[in-house]
């Protein structure tokens, strides 16, 4: 049937607003955008059913969708931010990200990942200024689901710096400061050298904040470094590896922390034959990333750079 034909009738009252604009949508050619557009508008109008905003509620509504694009600059992504505090970002990732095949749990790639981090070789520091906190030395491998050990593997690492912010979000920090890209070598190992992260809080200056503080929800993320590691014939892994309470790790404001992707690490209070230009105390953390089959692919990096 023609669904235009539907549409001879306008609309006279509430209950016929939904099943006219589903009609008028019948001719999108792309059969995704169809199914994608016409879910949105029957939940859109479920919602409204449900909240029956006032026309002061859904002014205000309107405005923050449009602080959400004017709060968004080239060091800051107020989209991203908002919905990983809503869960929907955590949502899509275990929509996409399962872990069934044994491969590493993912995480969210949040607001901060910048992209073009600089090469770095094995061991190298990514402490790049004057950086508080006690060193971390992040080892282990990148492996495939059979435990075969992937060479030349990417591990592409970011984390903010103890005192809670991001080089992006902080003049005083070194471009690229706690940001680089590490390389497996032919065991398919790499080791990283960094700082202890620290718990910090998203940024709250924005309206996201103005929400969290309106829920009396707690702005703070687990203490965290974040990887995107990635072969060639693997699916790319976005993840973090959390390194603080369990405490911490379930009140993450964007619940991106897992069990899987708890980091263990340990204290030393003396120096390690296996690391003997490392002065104690320090900490070291050992972990394997498991990538299962797939096709690379790459997320389009949130920010461009740092504040101005
Ligand atoms: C992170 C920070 C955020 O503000 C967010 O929304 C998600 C993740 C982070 O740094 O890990
Ligand atoms: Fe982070």
């Amino acid at each position: 049937m023609d669904s235009r034909i539907n549409q001879t009738k306008l609309i006279a009252t509430e209950d016929d607003v939904t099943p006219t604009v589903l009609a008028a949508m019948e001719d999108t050619s792309d059969p995704r955008l169809k199914e994608i557009v016409t879910a949105l508008v029957r939940h859109l109008h479920a919602f409204i059913r449900e909240v029956r905003p006032t026309e002061a509620e859904y002014e205000k509504g309107l405005q923050i969708l449009n602080t959400i694009g004017q709060q968004t600059d080239d060091a800051h992504n107020e989209a991203v931010l908002f919905c990983d505090v809503l869960g929907a970002s955590t949502l899509i990732d275990l929509i996409n990200n399962d872990g069934m095949q044994g491969e590493t749990m993912s995480a969210l790639l949040g607001p901060f990942y910048r992209g073009s981090a600089p090469e770095c070789s094995f061991g190298e520091t990514i402490a790049r200024s004057e950086t508080p906190g006690d060193p971390l030395i992040l080892s282990g491998r990148v492996v495939d689901v059979n435990g075969q050990p992937i060479a030349g593997a990417t591990l592409d690492v970011w984390q903010a710096s103890p005192d809670g912010l991001y080089e992006n979000q902080d003049k005083d920090q070194a471009d690229f400061n706690l940001r680089g890209k590490f390389t497996t070598d032919s065991d398919g190992r790499y080791l990283i050298r960094t700082v202890k992260p620290a718990g910090y809080p998203v940024p709250t200056h924005t309206t996201t904040g103005d929400l969290l503080r309106a829920q009396n929800r707690t702005p703070m993320r687990p203490a965290h470094v974040h990887f995107i590691v990635s072969a060639p014939d693997c699916k790319t892994l976005v993840t973090q590896i959390f390194a603080d309470t369990q405490d911490a790790m379930v009140n993450d404001v964007v619940f991106g922390a897992k069990d899987q992707i708890a980091g263990n690490l340990r204290l030393h209070e003396a120096p390690l034959d296996e690391y003997p230009q490392d002065q104690a105390p320090f900490y070291t953390c050992v972990y394997d990333f498991v990538l299962k089959p797939g096709v690379p692919s790459f997320p389009e990096p949130p920010i461009k750079g740092k504040v101005s």
